[in-house]
């Protein structure tokens, strides 16, 4: 990144602690169609538990525990997960999800092999460098099992804001104050290096719309 790494990193979690308290629930109640999508490759695949990056105030999260899936939701918003353990209380399955403050850029707080399926809709998009990226699905893939999932939605170089607004290179461009790295298609494909790419779905969310990709990639079963 052409700007200090570390203080666009600061400015942007307490952008999106600001703008939760502002507009709680902002994503709205219902799950996004990519975590829809996510909750049957999931199964699919025989998983039991899903840890979620980026959660927010956990639209997502709630809708795997509903699903029955026990969930670990990380974000580094205290404020989004605040939101999201409420409405998990107030939905009965409060048993069924916890949440953790992480900051993607830090190494996951998990054992190896202990998860089974990773979800992250539109978090790798953030303010992180390439670099930082790849140490992230590394991370990943040391947390999953054999045969473990990773399903990841992100902006991509053929959305509109891509190129519009402040530069702060890597392809990290800020709207709104939002800072996003839109994804080119090498980086897709250099980040399933050593996984199964399973699939890369082009798709669309929201007014603007965001165009993004839906990515399932999987390890190898032992
Ligand atoms: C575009 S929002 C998506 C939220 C949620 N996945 C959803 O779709 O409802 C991105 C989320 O990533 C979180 N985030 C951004 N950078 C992060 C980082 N470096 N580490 C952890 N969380 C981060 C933000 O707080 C925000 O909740």
């Amino acid at each position: 990144m052409a700007d200090n790494g570390q203080e666009l990193a600061q400015t942007q979690r307490a952008h999106w602690q600001q703008t939760y308290g502002a507009h709680p629930h902002m994503y709205g109640r219902r799950p996004s169609s990519a975590a829809v999508h996510a909750a049957a490759v999931f199964r699919a695949a025989g998983a039991g538990d899903v840890l979620e990056l980026g959660a927010g105030h956990g639209r997502d999260a709630l809708y795997f525990a509903q699903e029955g899936f026990t969930v670990q939701a990380t974000d580094f918003s205290p404020l989004g997960l605040e939101q999201l353990r409420d409405a998990a209380r107030s939905q009965g399955i409060a048993g069924r999800v916890t949440t953790t403050v992480h900051d993607v850029r830090e190494p996951l707080s998990l054992p190896d092999s202990s998860v089974d399926a990773v979800f992250a809709h539109m978090l790798l998009c953030m303010a992180l460098s390439t670099k930082e990226i790849h140490a992230l699905v590394n991370e990943v893939r040391r947390v999953l099992r054999p045969g473990g999932v990773l399903v990841y939605t992100v902006r991509h170089t053929g959305d509109a804001h891509y190129g519009a607004g402040p530069d702060h290179g890597d392809d990290i461009f800020e709207h709104g104050g939002f800072a996003v790295h839109f994804f080119p298609r090498e980086l897709v494909e250099s980040l399933a290096d050593g996984w199964t790419l399973d699939e890369v779905h082009a798709f669309e969310e929201g007014e603007l719309p965001r165009r993004l990709w839906r990515v399932t990639q999987s390890l190898p079963r032992g």
